[in-house]
């Protein structure tokens, strides 16, 4: 039982039998139309819980990390955030409030939390969006590809990196 007062700062993802169908869903739902032609991965060094490198060598674009995140078949992050994105009506309730996540986190650390985060906590139902291997439930047309280009995830990095509270 809960104790009174007591608010549970971060949802138990790993327990909720909702997440498996979502992440399944995600991954259906985009398609091969959402994502560039990109046959394989960047290299990248993953140094303690963050890949400090850029994977393009370039910084991102802000601007269009938001309409990635924003968007419910490319980036769909709100099936499962909250965020500071006050038009958008349907926000998910899975995962923590991304406000703030450039205070919280680097953008190495960001980063690696974008291309796998498996492998900071292997029960998440957030989807590793740059791996290829071991996917489960992935389509054909996903065989192979990542579900955001390595230009993508940059953008994406770049604008989480402006949330600061
Ligand atoms: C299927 C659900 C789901 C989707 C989709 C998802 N995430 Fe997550 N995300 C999570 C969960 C759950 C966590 C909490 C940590 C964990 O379980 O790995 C998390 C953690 C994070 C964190 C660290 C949050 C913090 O401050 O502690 C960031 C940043 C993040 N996600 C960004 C994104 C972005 C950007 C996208 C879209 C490109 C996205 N996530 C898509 C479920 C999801």
């Amino acid at each position: 039982m809960r104790k009174p007062g007591f608010a549970r700062s971060r949802p138990k993802p790993s327990a909720d039998p909702r997440a498996a169908v979502i992440a399944a869903a995600l991954l259906a739902a985009a398609g091969p139309t959402a994502i560039a032609d990109e046959g394989s991965l960047r290299p990248y060094a993953v140094v303690g819980d963050s890949i400090p490198g850029s994977l393009t060598g370039e910084a991102g674009d802000p601007a269009r990390g938001r309409a990635i995140v924003v968007d419910r078949r490319l980036g769909a992050c709100l099936l499962c955030h909250t965020g500071p994105f006050a038009e958008e009506r349907f926000q998910g309730t899975l995962a923590p409030d991304l406000s703030g996540a450039g205070s919280r986190w680097s953008a190495g650390q960001l980063r690696l939390r974008l291309v796998d985060a498996t492998r900071l906590n292997p029960d998440t139902i957030m989807p590793p969006y740059y791996r290829v291997d071991g996917l489960a439930r992935v389509g054909s047309s996903w065989a192979g590809r990542p579900i955001l280009t390595a230009e993508q995830i940059e953008d994406v990095v770049a604008f989480l990196s402006t949330l600061r509270e």
